[in-house]
């Protein structure tokens, strides 16, 4: 065992003595990839699934996120809860929580750049998704609130003044990593026993899964699977256990 420590740590001074990324740098990009899809792959093996699971099915119909929501509202909701939705566009998962849920004590907070993604991912760029800078129309329901900007700027300061006592719902729908990992770990010490996460992209190895796998192992938080359809695009989790329950 010594010795493997003692070989890993020669190639790597070797790695970095020789600059050998001149030679690994082309498939440097692809191996994480293959590396997080395959652990995507066995931590499904050995995940509960739930009674909600529509795996598998050959093509992916985004509309069925719809059946998705309305099992979690008859099953893991409390009649008052806080919405909150990280990456919101135009409106449209944002506007059906709003149009469906009609009880006056709920709270709809969206989150986003109104301005489309800050950063490229997958085949969209920089920009892409963009709202126009507009908001989503809502029909002036009062329950709604919106907080236009990357969420590194606006989160920080809407949390300052959150009244973290309503079970919670976060959506994510950010769809990049970085976005998805800043806005779980704003919430990480929040999260209540009963709190629903809902990931929009969660089959995507390299952004949702990885941040939520790097948001579960920092802070030990427990989530189970509560619904999935789409192969697992759309999947939603509830707070088992949350070492930060006062
Ligand atoms: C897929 S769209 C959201 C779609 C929307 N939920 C729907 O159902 O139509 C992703 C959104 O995330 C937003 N977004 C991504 N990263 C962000 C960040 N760091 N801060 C704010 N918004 C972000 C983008 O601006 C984009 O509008």
């Amino acid at each position: 065992m010594k010795l493997a420590i003692k070989l890993a740590r020669k190639a790597k001074g070797y790695f970095l003595k020789f600059k050998l990324h001149k030679i690994f740098n082309p498939i440097a990009g692809f191996l994480p990839a293959v590396g997080y899809l395959s652990k995507l792959s066995s931590w499904l093996e050995k995940t509960q699934k739930p009674s909600f699971d529509d795996f598998y099915v050959p093509d992916r119909v985004y509309d069925r996120r719809y059946s998705l929501y309305e099992t979690i509202i008859s099953n893991h909701l409390n009649d008052r809860f806080d919405y909150l939705e990280f990456g919101v566009a135009a409106g449209v998962s944002f506007k059906w929580w709003v149009n469906r849920v009609k009880d006056p004590g709920c709270r709809f907070y969206g989150f986003d750049t109104f301005t489309g993604l800050p950063e490229a991912w997958n085949v969209f760029k920089a920009g892409d998704m963009s709202a126009d800078g507009s908001f989503p129309d809502v029909g002036g329901d009062s329950r709604v609130s919106f907080y236009k900007g990357v969420f590194q700027e606006t989160l920080p300061g809407f949390l300052e003044t959150f009244k973290n006592e309503n079970q919670k719902v976060l959506h994510m729908d950010a769809d990049i990593y970085s976005a998805t990992l800043f806005a779980l770990t704003q919430f990480g010490t929040r999260l209540r026993k009963n709190d629903i996460i809902i990931f929009d992209e969660f089959n995507v190895p390299m952004h949702e899964f990885r941040a939520f796998l790097d948001f579960t192992g920092s802070y030990y938080i427990k989530l189970k699977m509560i619904g999935a359809v789409n192969n697992y695009y759309q999947t939603a989790f509830i707070v088992e256990e949350t070492p930060y329950q006062k």
